[in-house]
């Protein structure tokens, strides 16, 4: 949530620090503002409440002179409502400093009581310009802004990124960071900051991670990073494995348009390498050693929102080829309720952003107890693989859309692999069911790209269901994670009520929900399907028709049993049960889109949303 974006370089900092934001705009899009230290040593800021575009047009009707030195944010409201007031930059110093914050202050009542009483005066309700206010005082005691932030920063509690520049010390942007993301991007003359590397990347290509409890300097040609005690750290550059292009919508009507085109390639990506010689090798799992795997006697999968859905999927997965029991958990629940971790725990988190703090904090708690932990992450030098043993990067490339779709696709890969690892590991799966279940997984992009083009038709049917207020979803075994994701989806994009059953469990309560006219969304399982469930969902479908519901099935080509009770049938490509999830989740995603779209909504920017949920 919010993004940042800090430069030090030549005197074109409006461009880079706009295009900064415009890039990060998913992070949070509540107002947005800039701060820049103009060629004559003079600091000047804009910002203004809404979207990137409203800073834009402020700028354009009342612009400030450009320099080599500034930073840039795009808000996600914690505290204080979306106004121009609270808007970023927060100014200290008499107008000399501008500083802009991602995360929250826990202790800012404190800190403000102690500022008021000693006559400070607040233009806005965040716990932010607490902290530009105290870094102004520690400055005109310091005379250095790396200084004067290092003694604030010991006195915050919370999650924070902070990024401050000073009019007195042109050329020098300094960050800290606390369980909120910063990386650096190194340029020729001329540095970057930013929340992730998107900031930067139409720039360079090479980065530098900041750790926990660190503090970055940044001047054109140099760049140092320290502890918060003032000691140099060591860091780590690394290569960006995409390019700007990537995160472009490339002609498509919106970033989630692309994503969902982007589908078939996150998951072969993510299989490339992995499958070879009809097996399963994964050389990241090095870092945790088959000796312990082979040892491991529970799996739990944290994770949040549709990264959770996906977790869900990898339980069926995972459990039955490596016959280990999984639980899957909301990051924010386990780790308030004191689970039972023991070093034979294997904890595996699931995070597209590789930031959510949810996922972090109950990630370092599962570390702190002892168990082993995987993440499975999609993004390179965020947080979260950072904390973790070992990490299984998904390859989904860059997701701009708010809402996650082909890092869903991306996730259940992974999960997927990684329950053949394991069972190869712990011979519970026999060779050649391993190399069956590879061919399968090397076949779901081609077939994907089948689903795709019946991406015409449920737009038609989206375009039909503008006014329709609640929507339900249906599905068993591993249909039921795709109806939660599917409900999820619509709910986000298209601002719908909508639910996802288990189909088994709609009549022990949710069948009252069912009246004339009810639209319902049911994944039906395969005929083929060896649990033999399709006939049980084949009566579910006739038990909600009989009382009105409106039916529309996703279901297997040629499924001839479910066209006499469904009103449409989206069909997909024959595949096996366990994999038909990657198939069926694909045109509820389009559908969401669209309905969206057709509502004349932002299919990109959901209201009230950000896509790094950076706070707890
Ligand atoms: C829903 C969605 C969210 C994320 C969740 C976790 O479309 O995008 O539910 O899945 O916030 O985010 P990551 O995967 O970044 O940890």
């Amino acid at each position: 949530m919010c993004g940042i974006v800090g430069y030090v370089g030549d005197s074109k900092s409006i461009e880079v620090l706009l295009g900064g934001l415009r890039r990060q705009e998913y992070r949070g899009y509540d107002s947005a503002g800039i701060a820049v230290i103009d060629v004559d040593g003079h600091l000047d800021s804009r910002k203004k409440a809404g979207k990137l575009q409203a800073l834009v047009d402020e700028l354009e009707s009342n612009p400030i002179a450009d320099g080599a030195t500034g930073i840039g944010h795009t808000r996600w409201a914690t505290h204080g409502g979306p106004t121009d007031r609270n808007a970023h930059p927060q100014l200290g110093d008499n107008g000399k400093l501008a500083l802009i914050h991602n995360g929250i202050i826990e202790n800012f009542f404190e800190l403000k009581e102690e500022l008021l009483a000693e006559g400070a005066v607040f233009t806005s309700d965040t716990d932010s310009e607490v902290a530009a206010l105290l870094v102004g005082k520690a400055y005109q005691e310091t005379k250095d802004v790396t200084e004067a932030l290092r003694q604030v920063v010991a006195r915050l509690h919370g999650a924070f990124t902070l990024l401050v520049v000073h009019e007195d010390q042109p050329g020098v942007v300094v960050g800290a960071r606390r369980n909120s993301p910063l990386v650096i991007g190194l340029g020729d003359g001329e540095n970057f900051l930013g929340s992730d590397v998107a900031a930067f990347v139409e720039h360079t290509r090479r980065a530098v991670e900041i750790g926990q409890d660190q503090i970055a300097t940044i001047r054109t040609d140099s760049v140092s990073v320290t502890d918060f005690d003032g000691n140099p750290v060591e860091t780590k550059e690394y290569e960006i494995n995409w390019d700007a292009s990537a995160a472009e919508k490339g002609g498509w009507s919106s970033f989630m348009a692309k994503e969902i085109s982007e589908e078939p390639e996150a998951v072969a990506k993510t299989l490339l390498g992995r499958v070879v010689a009809e097996s399963v090798r994964l050389p990241e799992l090095d870092g945790i050693g088959d000796e312990i795997l082979e040892n491991i006697d529970r799996i739990v999968i944290i994770a949040c929102g549709t990264a959770a859905y996906a977790g869900m999927l990898g339980k069926y997965a995972i459990e039955k080829w490596s016959r280990i029991p999984v639980d899957v958990e909301l990051s924010h629940e386990f780790r308030y309720r004191d689970p039972i971790l023991t070093e034979r725990t294997l904890v595996v988190s699931i995070s597209q952003s590789g930031e959510t703090m949810d996922t972090l904090m109950a990630v370092k708690y599962a570390k702190e107890a002892g168990a082993q932990v995987l993440s499975i992450c999609n993004t390179q030098g965020s947080s979260i693989p950072r904390e973790s043993h070992a990490v299984l990067y998904t390859h989904a490339g860059p997701e701009v859309a708010v809402a996650s779709t082909k890092a869903f696709l991306a996730q259940v890969t992974a999960l997927y692999l990684l329950g053949l690892h394991l069972g190869r590991v712990r011979s519970t799966i026999n060779p050649d069911e391993i190399a069956a279940a590879a061919a399968e997984l090397n076949d779901i992009p081609e077939k994907i790209a089948e689903v795709l083009l019946s991406a015409a038709s449920i737009k038609q049917l989206a375009h039909w269901m503008t006014d329709t207020k609640s929507v339900l979803f249906l599905g068993r075994n591993v249909g039921f994670p795709v109806a939660l994701e599917g409900a999820l989806k619509l709910k986000e994009l298209a601002y719908i009520h909508a639910e996802g059953f288990a189909a088994g469990e709609l009549k022990h309560g949710p069948i009252a929900l069912i009246e004339p006219g009810q639209i319902v969304f049911v994944i039906v399982p395969s005929p083929r399907d060896p649990l033999s469930l399709h006939p049980k969902v084949v009566s579910n479908i006739q038990e909600i028709r009989a009382r009105g519901a409106r039916v529309i099935a996703i279901a297997e080509k040629g499924d001839a049993a479910v066209l006499p009770f469904a009103d449409e049938v989206i069909p997909i490509p024959l595949a096996g049960s366990l994999f038909e999830p990657l198939l069926a989740v694909v045109p509820l995603h389009i559908f969401a889109m669209e309905l969206s779209a057709a509502k004349g909504l932002d299919v990109d920017q959901p209201r009230n949303l950000a896509k790094s949920v950076t706070v707890e």
